[in-house]
């Protein structure tokens, strides 16, 4: 595939008022969600689950893409058509965590390293005739004493930066993701430095990496106040922070930056988006590739009841897509909630 090919599908992704939401959970962290509302986390519930974002209704209208974990890129609806068709049908680009999730890393305690770049030339060739488009990689900095460490920074880095290569390799846009922590009582200065390290770490390996950035988008975490610090920073300073950091360290090449949601309530997170946008026009569109902060509402509507509730939680989907379409414009408005 040519880089102009890579290019059309990663600006369709940040295409104006749209944006992603992250379905990817592992079955161990979808355990988790589940187990939180009650749910049994069978096959067969992660697929309903799975059916029921899918398929909300008018989804495509503020959705770009979704994100799909390995099993659920291999699923069907219960009327037996795969998830991949319905959604290329549907206008919604499909895309597959490709990563191994996060173990300690050696040598660094309270550090982690993503793993997975083993076997994943192959696996990205089947990802790509499944009908992937894009993929993510999620890589974790701590924040903590004497956290994070430049070959924590360092090592997350030099492995997104192989895993993006060999995606554009395969055809498939990469989503880089190095998520800082939000947990610890950290002020938003020191996550703003933690972050800027990071991104400029991430793009000088890209480069050392032959990867384009023309066919590449970045997923970020926001500049924000540690959860227990006391000091909250308000909407505003988090925009403002997020738009500075993204500005001095982010190249202009990019199509794109999505954000992760990464703990934030469901209005935090559309409220600093939207005021993000609001402070533009930036050099690239800002826009969310949320996970809880899309899901969150509906998973607790439908765990109460998986077939009267369906229709239901389909509606508070689309009506967090509708919002978070808005807020990638700077059109969100707090009162006015989306219908
Ligand atoms: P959250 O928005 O729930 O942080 O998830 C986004 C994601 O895909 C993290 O990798």
């Amino acid at each position: 595939m040519s880089i102009e090919e890579l290019e059309v599908i990663a600006q369709a992704m940040v295409a104006p008022g749209k944006g992603i939401i992250a379905i990817d959970e592992s079955n161990a962290t979808i355990k988790k969600r589940f187990d939180s509302v009650k749910i049994e986390s069978t096959e067969e519930n992660r697929r309903a689950y799975r059916e029921m974002l899918l398929t909300a209704p008018k989804l495509s209208e503020h959705i770009s893409g979704a994100i799909l974990y390995d099993e659920t890129i291999r699923q069907s609806t219960k009327a037996g058509v795969p998830f991949t068709k319905v959604m290329l049908d549907n206008g919604i680009l499909p895309g597959i965590k490709v990563d191994k999730g996060a173990q300690a890393l050696a040598g660094f305690p309270g550090e982690l390293i993503t793993e997975g770049l083993d076997g994943l030339r192959d696996r990205l060739a089947e990802y790509a005739r499944l009908g992937a488009k894009f993929a993510k990689w999620r890589a974790v900095i701590t924040i903590g004493e004497d956290m994070p460490s430049g070959t924590c920074i360092e090592a997350n880095c030099h492995a997104l930066a192989r895993y993006a290569a060999l995606c554009q390799e395969a055809g498939i846009v990469p989503m880089v993701e190095p998520e800082i922590l939000m947990d610890g009582d950290h002020d938003i200065e020191v996550c703003y430095d933690v972050t800027e390290a990071t991104l400029r770490s991430l793009f000088g390996s890209l480069y050392e990496q032959n990867v384009m950035l023309e066919g590449t988008i970045l997923k970020a975490s926001m500049v924000i106040s540690g959860k227990s610090c006391p000091e909250q920073a308000s909407v505003d300073e988090v925009a403002e922070a997020t738009v500075r950091c993204l500005k001095s360290s982010v190249p202009t090449l990019l199509p794109g930056i999505v954000f992760l949601s990464g703990g934030q309530s469901d209005e935090q997170s559309t409220a600093h988006l939207n005021a993000m946008n609001q402070m533009g026009p930036h050099p690239w569109p800002l826009s969310f590739s949320y996970g809880r902060a899309m899901q969150s509402a509906a998973l607790k509507l439908w765990s109460k009841d998986l077939v009267k509730n369906f229709a239901e939680a389909q509606k508070i989907v689309s009506s967090r897509a509708k919002e978070n379409g808005l807020a990638a414009l700077g059109q969100w408005h707090k009162a006015a909630k989306a219908a």
